[in-house]
């Protein structure tokens, strides 16, 4: 108790003293990372980084993970206590018919996304054949990005499809390249800050001769550089949506998780009014998806629950191409988190406001601490008001081995982060940049402890990270702790 007056944060209602929270996510890193089997290993870069780590008797303290999205201990606290008490309905525990959800389930939903996208205006005033679904979706974005790519492929028959992304970006090219899809790549660049330059994606797309659009994707409040984007840049990726008559995938997963006093741009509002208004509405209608993944915004990304919005006919056609290659046998975390959104919404509500406004602060804190202590220059450092993100630039010494040694921005990239792992102990997400030469940067998750946080910086500081670092880090050979690098 005496310990929480200490330090009166947000996650003290978990009743837990801090120092036992940074050994929970320890205990969370090590269960995700450990994996006894040396074959099973290979396909996991991540385990097998720990597994070197590891053996060498974790020389600088337990791993740190924070690489994508660990929540080990950041979820909810009213949504973990609400998992720790549930009582099941027997209907639940049955196989999936429907990949979209039971009715009830689909119904929570679309309250939820009604609220959140002020929508019930459109509804009450467009004609019923305009009228969208909302399915409740329970196996990760990722399938239902995927059964729409194979969707487009169908169509496309003997042609390849063009989806149009950006980089850096989520890992869209993953999804769709594994579909044999062609993903060009709108680049967004630390030279503009990492905001879009129109001009710059006009000059680009001039460059690629693009004949057809196939899917164009949107990600407004924009993961990795937690920037987010404006009307004018959504309205530009809207206009070539329209002019190519391509499909439009509106991945809104950190539409929550967004500086409370900075306003959302609220992209499939702004979609559904530009529909009103085209000739060919009829055909757009039913190209055009929306994915709000929950589990960002109340930290529980293991759920893989989401809201997905489209109209009813694409919804049924996405459903009917799930059942080609498997069940979704989500129906208990879809329970879950549709009682927590029907039962305990003024508690969600509230989480969510705190939680941004922690992630505003973290993201204040980092920035002041790597600039102050770390010699980063400003633009070094990426931080905007959306996701739960901080990016920063791999030191000098690391990028003039473009030049030096011809490397590509990604092997950089990934150079720096896995030797820096090695000489600290934290794992982050090094190899993102991974489709063309845009910036030397890495990936840091924000989604744990205040405390494991600053236990990441005193060993960044320790270990003498610094921008101007004359010397990389040792490697592999840092894992003998007492190799010192000349700072
Ligand atoms: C921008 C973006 N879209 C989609 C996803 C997929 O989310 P989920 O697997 O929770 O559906 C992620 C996950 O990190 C993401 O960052």
């Amino acid at each position: 108790m005496e310990e929480e007056q200490k330090n009166p944060r947000l996650l003290d209602i978990f009743k837990l003293p801090c120092a036992k929270r940074v050994e929970l996510h320890y205990a969370g890193a090590r269960a995700h990372l450990i994996n006894s089997s040396d074959i099973l290993r290979q396909s996991s870069q991540e385990q097998q980084l720990y597994e070197k780590y590891h053996s060498a008797g974790e020389p600088y303290g337990p791993c740190i993970y924070s690489s994508k999205g660990e929540h080990f201990t950041e979820v909810a606290p009213k949504l973990k206590k609400l998992v720790e008490n549930i009582k099941f309905d027997l209907k639940y525990f049955g196989y999936m018919e429907y990949a979209y959800g039971l009715e009830e389930h689909r119904q929570i939903m679309k309250t939820i996304i009604l609220r959140d996208h002020q929508l019930t205006d459109y509804i009450n005033t467009v004609p019923i054949e305009y009228h969208f679904e909302v399915g409740c979706f329970m196996n990760s974005t990722r399938l239902c990005m995927y059964d729409l790519g194979r969707l487009i492929v169908q169509e496309c028959k003997d042609r390849k499809p063009y989806v149009l992304s950006f980089e850096p970006g989520w890992d869209y090219a993953g999804v769709y390249e594994s579909l044999n899809m062609e993903v060009l790549h709108l680049p967004i660049t630390h030279k503009t800050e990492f905001v879009p330059d129109l001009n710059e994606w006009t000059k680009y797309l001039d460059k690629q001769k693009v004949k057809h659009l196939d899917l164009v994707i949107i990600n407004t409040q924009h993961n990795p550089t937690g920037k987010q984007w404006t009307s004018d840049v959504v309205n530009y990726l809207i206009d070539l949506a329209l002019k190519y008559h391509s499909y439009l995938l509106i991945d809104d997963a950190y539409y929550c998780v967004n500086d409370p006093r900075i306003p959302v741009v609220n992209t499939v509002k702004l979609w559904l009014e530009r529909l009103k208004y085209i000739q060919f509405k009829d055909e757009m209608f039913n190209r055009w998806i929306q994915t709000r993944p929950f589990g960002k915004q109340f930290n529980c990304n293991a759920m893989g629950v989401a809201a997905v919005t489209a109209s009813p006919t694409l919804m049924s056609r996405l459903n009917h191409i799930y059942w080609d290659h498997h069940y979704i046998n989500g129906c208990l975390n879809a329970e879950i988190m549709c009682q927590w959104l029907k039962d305990h919404l003024h508690d969600a509500d509230e989480f969510i406001v705190e939680n941004c406004l922690e992630l505003t602060r973290k993201k204040k804190i980092i920035r002041e601490f790597m600039e102050k202590e770390l010699g980063y220059p400003s633009n070094a450092i990426c931080t905007g008001p959306s996701t739960s993100y901080l990016l920063f630039q791999a030191p000098t010494v690391y990028q003039q081995d473009k030049e030096k040694e011809n490397k590509s921005i990604s092997d950089i990239t990934e150079d720096f982060s896995n030797s820096l792992f090695y000489s600290t102990g934290v794992m982050l997400s090094g190899k993102l940049f991974s489709h063309s030469d845009v910036s030397p940067f890495v990936r840091l998750h924000l989604g744990s402890d205040c405390d494991n946080l600053e236990e990441i910086l005193r060993r960044f500081k320790q270990a003498g990270l610094n921008y101007q670092m004359k010397e990389k880090f040792p490697g592999e050979k840092g894992l003998k702790k007492n190799v010192k690098i000349n700072k």
